[in-house]
């Protein structure tokens, strides 16, 4: 036997020489939930170790997250009363604009603020637009609401927004408003690829949503790869930054085909049910979380994904720092 394929296992430090991807912290983006009208942090049941914030104790997060050394923080609002067209997203006072002044005010540039620009923490439905009368949801009506949300959001010093509602046309037309208005610096990170998803479960919880029916008519069917490839393309051509895979380890494949196919750089979100699979498991001892999550993040960065959206940002990156 001449080729032996352990020699190159043998030890950690032969292992570490050879590895091909590594994720460093400043890959990871953490996910933060601010809920109006709190004085403490909540717990959300089916995210452990995961809170809706008060004010401060976000601005506190932010600070924690940047010493940990992640790259940035992605910013959900979670609103006290909602409304048919959610006009809390574009109220400069609403919870969401006020955060992200809070922690601009609070880390200036020292990180990267994102925001997410979709209405499905703001309207009674749930739906990520406003609806028709029939209860569809209207893609065209949609957009303007989102073209005032942007408005409103990079006004508020948010470096990259985040679309999510798959809209058609929401990159193109966002971009539009937002360098009509004096917002050409503001960055889009387009959820190009995003699949109507059962991971997303805890999530719902965490903005307390209360959506009738599923996202189906607007968000990707699970089985399409093509699909993916021409929304992607579709949203680099419309002006977006960077594009977004979600959820994460569900479809490596389509991470990997969109990384292949576009010039931007590639994130990828590991999404609240991806999260909450692995702490379930690892709260009754079945397997080790620490070593699951780091697995979880490898693998995402080896299909593609330069960036990585996780709820674990924080943790594995000081693990991350401690081990390398
Ligand atoms: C939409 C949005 C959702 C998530 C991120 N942005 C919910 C949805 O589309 O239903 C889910 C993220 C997660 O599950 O962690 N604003």
């Amino acid at each position: 036997m001449q080729i032996r394929m352990r020699r190159l296992r043998r030890t950690a430090a032969l292992r570490r020489l050879v590895s091909e991807v590594a994720v460093s912290p400043s890959d990871l983006v953490l996910p933060l939930f601010i809920r109006e009208g709190l004085d403490e942090p909540r717990a959300i049941g089916s995210l452990p170790g995961v809170v809706q914030h008060s004010r401060d104790s976000l601005r506190k997060a932010v600070v924690e997250a940047v010493q940990a050394g992640v790259g940035g923080v992605m910013l959900f609002g979670v609103p006290e009363t909602r409304d048919a067209v959610g006009s809390g997203g574009i109220d400069p006072g609403g919870v969401l604009n006020r955060a992200i002044r809070d922690v601009i005010a609070e880390v200036g540039d020292s990180t990267v603020v994102m925001s997410d620009l979709c209405l499905d923490e703001f309207t009674s439905h749930g739906h990520c637009g406003v609806l028709r009368s029939d209860g569809t949801v209207d893609n065209d009506e949609t957009l303007k609401v989102y073209g005032e949300m942007a408005l409103a959001q990079a006004a508020a010093g948010a470096h990259l927004l985040g679309p999510s509602g798959m809209m058609d046309g929401q990159i193109g037309y966002v971009r539009e408003v937002l360098d009509q208005h004096g917002h050409a610096d503001a960055g889009l990170l387009a959820y190009a690829v995003k699949f109507a998803s059962a991971f997303y479960g805890p999530f719902r919880e965490a903005v307390e949503s209360q959506l009738d029916g599923d996202r189906r008519s607007y968000q990707q069917d699970p089985s399409r790869v093509s699909e993916a490839l021409r929304e992607a393309r579709l949203d680099v051509s419309e002006g977006a930054d960077l594009v977004m895979v979600k959820p994460g380890l569900p479809y490596l494949d389509v991470i990997s085909a969109v990384a292949a196919e576009v010039d931007v750089p590639v994130a990828a979100y590991q999404v609240s049910g991806e999260y909450a699979m692995v702490e379930a498991a690892a709260e009754r001892g079945w397997i080790d979380r620490d070593a699951v999550m780091l697995e979880t993040l490898t693998s995402l960065r080896r299909a593609g994904a330069q960036i990585i959206l996780s709820y674990w940002a924080v943790p594995a990156a000081r693990l991350l720092r401690e081990r390398y």
